[in-house]
């Protein structure tokens, strides 16, 4: 069995565009503040009505359509949120039905803003276990539906989407070629969301609802950030016995520019060459960086062949890296 290499993508974002004007008419903020601590200059955010499930299908269609795959050709659709539909069944069960698929099994991965480095890793180890020939991977979030809109320290950071790969064994050697996945303890207090969840309850029948907006120690989340991608990135460079400047792109979730350019001095790596689009989705958690990862190789930023460094970390305190070749 080939290791999973990549067949196809697809990204879908909601229409409505919010800039940071929107949010200096309701909070105390600015958008000079936002755009300078964060890099965000607008975001997306879906409408009431929409759910995680449309964006993740849609997504997934167009990654399907791209890659040539057919409805009796996917056996595996795993799919990373914090925000499904409904508790059960999962997300990748309503794309499994919407699509038509024949031969699948599918399921969610909830690791947060890591959720879409340990799916992709999760659909990798499967195709190479020989327990599913091709797989749609999906990051789709609704982080809207979470935000308290005064909380200036967390509703200005987030934005809605999805971005979806179809991945399938590789006969050439491309494809994922090394992973790093680490969750250490210590830190489900600096970046969460309670609620929904059995902590909390207050009946027999009901979960706590109470409290279901984003908490999150901001710096804090900005230290381990850094340090997660930094210890990831650098695990899977010495996996492969390679120096950063090898790699031709490195594509990070996208929580915060500052972070990003610690990144880049860490590594003393071009930032030119790392992928970014906060500055128009702002942090869309688990959409992050298959969206990053559509968009550079649509514009042909990356291409066939080149060495590219998927990366990510999230609440958890969870952080993974993928190298991968395109
Ligand atoms: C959230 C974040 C942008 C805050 O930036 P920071 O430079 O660390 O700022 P601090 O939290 O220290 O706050 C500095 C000041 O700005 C204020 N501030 C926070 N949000 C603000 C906003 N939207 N507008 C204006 N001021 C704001 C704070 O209240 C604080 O004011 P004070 O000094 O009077 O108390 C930054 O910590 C960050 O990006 N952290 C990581 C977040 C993240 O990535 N989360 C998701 C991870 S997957």
């Amino acid at each position: 069995m080939g290791n999973g290499w990549l067949l196809g993508s697809g990204i879908a974002l909601p229409q409505r565009r919010v800039a940071n004007s929107w949010f200096e008419e309701r909070i105390d903020t600015s958008d000079e503040w936002i755009r300078t601590r964060t890099g965000i200059s607008e975001r997306r955010f879906a409408e009431i009505g929409e759910k995680t499930s449309d964006y993740a299908l849609a997504a997934a269609r167009q990654a399907m359509q791209t890659a040539g795959l057919g409805r009796d050709d996917v056996g595996m659709v795993v799919v990373a949120t914090s925000v499904p539909d409904m508790t059960f069944p999962s997300v990748a069960n309503q794309v499994i039905e919407s699509l038509g698929l024949t031969t699948a099994f599918g399921y969610d991965v909830g690791a947060a803003c890591c959720g879409f480095v340990f799916a992709m890793s999760a659909a990798d180890s499967q195709i190479r276990a020989g327990l599913a020939r091709n797989a749609l991977v999906i990051g789709a979030d609704i982080y809207s539906s979470l935000l308290d809109m005064n909380d200036r320290s967390t509703c200005v950071l987030f934005g809605d989407g999805a971005g979806a790969l179809a991945i399938g064994p590789s006969a050439d050697g491309r494809g994922v070629l090394h992973t790093c996945l680490r969750s250490v303890g210590g830190h489900i207090d600096v970046l969460g969301c309670r609620g929904g969840g059995t902590a909390g309850r207050t009946s027999m029948t009901a979960t706590g609802h109470e409290d279901g907006r984003i908490f999150m120690d901001g710096p804090a989340v900005f230290r381990l950030a850094v340090q997660g991608c930094c210890n990831a990135i650098s695990a899977v460079l010495d996996m492969a016995g390679l120096k950063p400047i090898d790699v031709a792109h490195i594509v990070p979730h996208q929580a915060n520019m500052r972070i990003l350019a610690k990144i880049a001095d860490h590594f003393d790596y071009p930032i030119e060459h790392i992928e970014t689009n906060l500055k128009v989705y702002g942090n869309t958690a688990a959409a992050s960086v298959p969206i990053a990862l559509h968009e550079a190789l649509k514009a042909g930023r990356i291409v066939p062949g080149d060495l590219v460094l998927l990366v990510a970390a999230g609440a958890g305190f969870n952080w993974g890296a993928i190298l991968l070749r395109v």
